[in-house]
């Protein structure tokens, strides 16, 4: 048998293989992204730009969230801390056509912010600096009592509608799990010009030091265990938006990347695994994804994918079932 085609399409790009880096330093230094790319890694996210180092851009502070920050350090310390977050908006530009130029695949620009202002014109000259797609985090934790779910919803769809309105590149949007309807603001993203949304983001979910009465910020790798909230959505999804899908979060090993393309993911969006393995572990991906296809002889991703989705799976309801019933009623606690 030949070996099983696994090329797949996200934003409209056609990519050689459905495993790419997530947005992170992953691509902060030229000689780490060719490794990726030589490593089959099939497109790459930038870390993001954040509204706040575009609004001020004097400052160079980061505001919501500093995954660089020392106590984190020690976890990524297979690839050199950068000072890629803390450029300005001029220096990523800079550093985006430079990736562009090094490398043949894909190069994803990341915008992070929540509010329709000025900044989003920016943008544009991501994709004048050669971004072939924009990905947008809305990473926002709503506080304000007086701030509704319609209103922060209509938000996130003015932003996307703005978005589309000023760039021809296609972009994706990264939202979190945390809407009372998902479906529906999924598909409204997607009404509103998002040519993908990327499923799901990671809030940096503080603890508290009870010695030091402090709250600590806490931000680790991810585990297998957070890519059940990702399966679940990914395979209601499927069929029910036209637009594509990529998986970031808790994808630790090959399996649970061919679990994400089951669910129905185009693509799976690595961030942790090579932080923790390397450059090389996109070619234990590939590999794996191709020996598991030729173990149930299947020719092309194209055929598996999304093969577990609600709506072709002879088990839609599993994915409905939020209560526990069924599980629990097969559950001894009393040993
Ligand atoms: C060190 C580090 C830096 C990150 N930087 C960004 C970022 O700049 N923008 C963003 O949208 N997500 C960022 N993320 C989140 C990742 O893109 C990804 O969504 C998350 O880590 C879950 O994927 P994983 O389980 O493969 O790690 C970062 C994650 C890590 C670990």
């Amino acid at each position: 048998m030949k070996s099983p085609d696994v090329s797949t399409t996200y934003l409209g790009l056609r990519l050689a293989s459905p495993f790419i880096a997530g947005a992170s330093p992953l691509a902060d230094r030229l000689d780490t992204a060719r490794r990726l790319e030589d490593a089959g890694c099939a497109a790459v996210v930038l870390h993001s730009l954040f509204e706040e180092q575009i609004s001020q851009a004097e400052s160079g502070r980061i505001h919501h969230f500093d995954p660089l920050n020392r106590q984190f350090a020690t976890v990524v310390s297979y690839f050199p801390e950068p000072d890629a977050y803390a450029l300005g908006p001029e220096e990523y530009l800079e550093h985006l056509r430079r990736v562009k130029e090094a490398l043949g695949i894909p190069v994803i620009g990341s915008l992070n912010g929540t509010s329709a202002e000025a900044w989003l014109t920016f943008a544009k000259r991501m994709e004048q600096a050669g971004a072939d797609a924009l990905e947008l985090n809305m990473y926002e934790v709503v506080t304000d009592p007086d701030q509704g779910a319609v209103a922060v919803e209509g938000g996130l769809r003015q932003i996307v509608q703005d978005l589309k309105h000023e760039l021809k590149i296609p972009v994706a949007v990264k939202v979190s799990p945390y809407f009372t309807a998902f479906a529906n603001v999924a598909r409204s993203l997607e009404s509103a010009g998002a040519a993908g949304l990327v499923l799901f983001n990671r809030f940096l979910q503080p603890d508290i030091d009870i010695r030091r009465l402090e709250v600590s910020p806490r931000l680790e790798l991810s585990t297998s265990a957070e890519l059940l909230i990702r399966l679940r959505w990914l395979a209601i999804l499927r069929g029910q938006v036209r637009c594509s899908l990529a998986a970031t979060g808790g994808v630790e090993t090959p399996t649970d990347g061919i679990k994400a393309l089951l669910a129905g993911a185009d693509v799976v969006q690595m961030v942790s695994a090579i932080l923790r393995h390397g450059p090389s572990y996109f070619t234990s991906m590939r590999d794996e994804l191709r020996h598991w296809m030729e173990s149930l002889e299947v020719a092309r991703l194209d055929d598996v994918r999304g093969r577990l989705s609600m709506a072709r799976t002879e088990a839609p309801g599993d994915f409905e079932r939020a209560q526990y019933i069924r599980t629990v009623s097969g559950t001894d606690v009393t040993s």
